[in-house]
């Protein structure tokens, strides 16, 4: 049995980085970055905070890293015991993946003897504003203690500094940061206290950025000395008098104590994970990986709002600019709906209620209806650029064209807002602006299409970019289009049950567009499998993808000038090659593989698959999860246990130049879980109910978990090639 603990033996400082994301917490309100708390910006600690963004001149915009409240030191008979500086002799740090706690025990080795110090914190599932912490300190000499703990406002910005006009106050030992956004003003509120089980000056500091409490005692040998501290945080975003706000809530934290707090906090999870547990038997590492995905969509699940989605990077930092991609609908959006149906419904809320912002992109590229952001901030706003990649070579900003022709995002809304109605059986989703939002998205690809290129009875669309960024500006990206058509057939289904409801909104004309829409699904080009020697049965990624050099992933590896350099774009070593970043045609494949045979889904796996790079962490999912519709578990497991491992062994790419693009990789967890669940167990709707086909890879010999449909629980148990599914 796993025991929900993953664990570091010994301090490794160049791992500081990649253990931030390791070890987070969060509670979809903030992620605490997995650090250690006497670091400074340098080594990145972060309280990332959930939907509210920041921009400071021209750079990116992105969202914000609060006052970082965790931060805390030790001074021993006048020293100063942090890590990196002092070698310890022992150092452990925790997370526990069950209760988002993370902890770690350092002894040091002082002049006069040992000191350790244990700290443990979590960002609280029962109240998303209290951060709670707890020190723990021993020694086996007489010790002068000091306990420096409190704000560090100097926090870790890649484009920052975000906070201006900073406040920092003490009122009776309780500190707060008040501090304002650069871009709108808004209010952010960091407020802390500190409780101690023994007796001993107390004062404030404020020094370098930095408001602390110095708390000083002396050590009996063998004694433990604790200290609970309760950090609150409240923002404009939420409601008026966010520093009255914080001051009470920090003030009740307090009186109830951390042990209190921690206790509702564990109890939140243990009804989460009663809901969305995943056993594997028989395969521990296969279970703890993907019970470890699991974690981290939990954590940063944003299920204290009812209107809010979640960024690339979850709230790791401020890679990818803390923004929404496809990733939520595509990849995230299943684990929600399987096993937290309310928090799926605030992802696709957030979607329907940017429909202004994805209006006002579609008008400025001269399009009809939704053009949704490809990397989506708050109201909607793109924060994509139109120079996304800086060339290594030249130092200068590539024109990359992610934003203007990765037209396949507004399908995926459209997808997960009808996968959410399907699966949940909620149609109230599909109200006033939930319609105009599917219809919207149509009306975008209906604008786009070219009809009768070359006197052809088919529309195409072309100058896109499909899921594989390598090739820009193709024309009739397989996935692209047969997502758009599934707009346009979804699109007629919703404007037809409005009409007959009488609920279409009055500006649209019902008739007229169920018969444009229509015609647009039956004539949209829907790229073939080839006849062609070399490459019967597969279907091109977009016209003319064949005639591009077929040459081997190391062939083209081997063309690398400068390790960072990007493979796509005007010169990329990929561009006019078959190598392609990640799962393109496959994706298309899996999500309608009732549409092609077996033998069509093996054949393009096959073609495809050595020839992707799987440079985006989204790759391997899809990989995994149509080799399991080929019948072929033991071929999905590697794949799955990339997906399930992207965080828990890192590996990604976590720094271009000089630039950190790190961070935690929810999509990949989404993926791991719908490989397990929609894969391995096969779950599929089957005469409006769930049904099992279970086929477990070898290591595997059985799964139980839970699902949710169409409001009903249902436990899932699966040994070997049989299984059953039970209404709870
Ligand atoms: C991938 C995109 C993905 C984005 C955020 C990129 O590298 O190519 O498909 O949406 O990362 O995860």
């Amino acid at each position: 049995m796993p025991d929900w603990i993953i664990h570091e033996d010994k301090y490794e400082e160049a791992d500081g980085v990649l253990l931030g994301n390791r070890y987070l917490v969060g509670n979809g309100y903030v992620g605490i970055r997995g650090t250690l708390e006497e670091y400074k910006a340098d080594k990145l600690p972060a309280i990332n905070l959930a939907g509210i963004y920041d921009r400071v001149g021209d750079n990116w915009r992105e969202p914000i890293n609060l006052p970082n409240a965790c931060y805390s030191y030790l001074r021993v008979d006048g020293d100063i015991y942090t890590l990196p500086e002092r070698e310890p002799v022992s150092h452990r740090m925790e997370l526990s993946y069950r209760h988002g706690l993370f902890s770690r025990t350092t002894t040091w080795h002082t002049a006069r003897g040992n000191i350790t110090l244990s700290t443990e914190r979590f960002a609280s599932m029962a109240n998303v504003h209290i951060i709670g912490m707890k020190f723990a300190i021993t020694a086996d000499f007489h010790a002068d203690v000091e306990l420096l703990t409190g704000i560090d406002t100097d926090v870790w910005d890649i484009n920052g500094p975000h906070l201006e006009n900073k406040v920092m106050e003490d009122e009776n030992g309780s500190l707060r940061v008040i501090a304002t956004t650069h871009e709108q003003h808004k209010t952010v509120v960091v407020c802390e206290s500190v409780k101690v089980n023994y007796a001993g000056e107390s004062k404030t500091t404020v020094k370098d950025d930095k408001i602390l409490h110095r708390l000083f005692f002396v050590t009996k040998p063998g004694e433990k000395y604790t200290a609970e501290k309760f950090v609150t945080i409240f923002t404009s975003n939420d409601g008026p008098d966010p520093a009255s706000k914080a001051v009470s809530l920090n003030r009740l934290s307090a009186e109830r104590g951390y042990e209190a707090l921690k206790d509702e906090h564990v109890a939140v999870w243990e009804e989460l994970w009663s809901h969305s547990e995943v056993e594997l038997t028989g395969d521990e590492q296969a279970e703890t990986a993907l019970n470890y995905s699991l974690y981290h969509l939990h954590s940063i699940a944003p299920r204290h709002t009812d209107s809010l989605s979640i960024p690339a990077r979850g709230l790791s930092g401020q890679t990818y600019k803390g923004a929404v991609f496809w990733d939520t609908e595509m990849f995230m959006l299943d684990f929600f709906l399987m096993t937290d149906p309310k928090t799926a419904r605030i992802l696709m809320k957030y979607r329907i209620d940017t429909l202004d912002g994805a209006m006002k992109k579609a008008a400025s590229y001269g399009y009809d209806g939704a053009f949704y952001a490809w990397e989506s901030q708050e109201g909607g706003y793109d924060a994509c650029s139109d120079y996304n990649v800086t060339d290594v070579f030249t130092g200068r900003p590539m024109r990359t064209f992610f934003k203007d022709k990765q037209i396949h995002i507004s399908a995926a809304i459209v997808y997960g807002i009808c996968r959410y109605a399907e699966w949940t059986g909620d149609n109230s989703i599909l109200d006033h602006n939930g319609v105009k939002t599917v219809i919207e998205c149509a009306k975008f690809y209906y604008s786009a299409l070219l009809k009768h290129v070359s006197g052809r009875d088919i529309y195409e669309l072309h100058d896109v970019i499909g899921p594989d960024e390598y090739h820009e500006r193709v024309n009739n990206n397989g996935y692209t289009n047969r997502m758009a058509k599934f707009t346009f057939e979804s699109a007629v289904k919703v404007i037809k049950n409005a009409m007959d409801e009488g609920t279409l909104p009055k500006e649209y004309d019902g008739l007229k567009l169920v018969e444009e829409f229509t015609d647009a699904a039956e004539k949209i080009y829907i790229p073939q499998p080839s006849a062609e020697p070399g490459h019967v049965g597969v279907i091109p990624q977009f016209d003319g993808y064949f005639d591009k050099e077929d040459a081997s992933l190391s062939q083209v590896r081997d063309r690398i000038i400068n390790e960072k350099e990007y493979w796509g774009g005007a010169y990329g070593i990929a561009s006019d090659t078959q190598i392609i970043k990640q799962a393109d045609v496959v994706t298309w494949l899996n999500l309608f593989s009732r549409e092609h045979d077996r033998e069509e889904l093996r054949t393009n796996w096959e073609y495809y698959e050595p020839r992707t790079e799987h440079g985006s962490s989204l790759s391997a999912g899809m990989y995994a999860m149509l080799a399991c519709k080929i019948g072929e578990p033991d071929k999905a497991y590697p794949f799955f246990i990339k997906s399930a491992s992207a965080d828990l062994r890192g590996g990604g790419k976590e720094w271009a130049g000089l630039i950190y693009i790190g961070g935690t990789h929810p999509a990949a967890a989404g993926a791991a879980y719908m490989t397990a669940v929609e894969g391995f167990a096969g779950i599929t709707i089957e005469n409006g109910k769930p049904v099992c086909h279970p086929s477990l890879p070898k290591s595997i010999k059985a799964m139980k978990f839970k699902i949710f449909y169409q409001g009903k629980e249902y436990l899932v148990n699966i040994e070997g090639d049989k299984g059953t599914i039970e209404g709870l």
